[in-house]
């Protein structure tokens, strides 16, 4: 199993910046795009796209496959995600490990699933699908939660990874969804990050998110915490070097602000690389 090499630091491509990154050739390594955002038959954002994908490596990072669900696999939706990724030519495509809606019901939210041995097998069934039919290994993205289920037999983590070993399937890890779900689920991210294979994870997401006292909520309009860039020193250290980026959706500051944020998670990388080696 060989992992993508390392794309470097990426950032979430978001509309706003369409005229930095055209006219500033930002030092950004790579952007990820909402796949459902390009998912459309022509006009400006497929044009904007096309331009930037002649100058930068692209992801594709989906908000609708509804991997989790028990409705059916959405043969249409997939069909347009193969179609988009044959145009796009991404290094990798990825989705949530979560649900979206069931019996016909979007829910447009990013619903957890229960910590259970069914979930793993019923889970791990439909990626092996989805991949055979994208002719691909896809992502698989944590994420942040708000509620744990009683039924639930197993920790987050060995959730993930063990449908990781058994979909086959590469790993996409938010550090910042770590960091929220251990904050309201009382569990140590560096737990979370430890029993994780390193050679399952093809990416790290960074982002912010919203303090309200007795929780957190991932917002990503908030600029990156403390916490959070120590979380990802001790990611990097586990994990050795993993294309990263920053994923920005509400209350969008300057780009210059962002490639700030991009910079510091860039000298995190780096000096654990020359720890590494010392
Ligand atoms: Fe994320």
């Amino acid at each position: 199993m060989q992992k993508p090499a390392p794309l470097g630091m990426g950032l979430g491509l978001r509309p706003i910046y369409y005229p930095d990154i055209l006219e500033g050739k930002p030092n950004v390594d790579w952007f990820e795009i909402i796949s459902e955002n390009y998912m459309v038959p022509g006009g400006r954002p497929l044009a904007m796209l096309d331009k930037i994908r002649a100058d930068y490596p692209i992801v594709m990072h989906g908000v609708s496959m509804s991997i989790g669900s028990t409705a059916p696999l959405d043969m249409d939706y997939l069909t347009k995600l193969k179609a988009l990724a044959e145009r796009v030519e991404p290094q990798w495509v990825s989705d949530h490990l979560c649900w979206t809606g069931v019996h016909g019901v979007n829910l447009h939210d990013l619903m957890p699933i229960p910590y259970t041995e069914e979930a793993v097998a019923h889970v791990a069934g439909r990626i092996g699908r989805v991949q055979d039919f994208l002719g691909r290994r896809i992502a698989i993205e944590n994420v942040s939660s708000y509620v744990t289920f009683e039924s639930s037999e197993m920790d987050e983590w060995t959730f993930v990874q063990e449908i990781a070993e058994r979909a086959d399937c590469w790993l996409l890890l938010d550090v910042n969804n770590i960091f929220v779900s251990g904050f309201n689920h009382d569990f140590r991210g560096s737990e979370f990050l430890h029993s994780i294979r390193p050679e399952r994870v093809v990416q790290m997401h960074l982002a912010g998110h919203s303090d309200c006292d007795t929780h957190k909520i991932d917002t990503h309009d908030q600029p990156i915490c403390e916490d959070v860039f120590v979380l990802y020193a001790e990611a990097c250290r586990h994990f050795g070097p993993v294309s990263t980026m920053i994923e920005r959706d509400d209350n969008f500051p300057p780009f210059a602000e962002l490639m700030a944020e991009l910079d510091r998670a860039r000298e995190i990388a780096a000096a654990v690389e020359i720890e590494a080696a010392a």
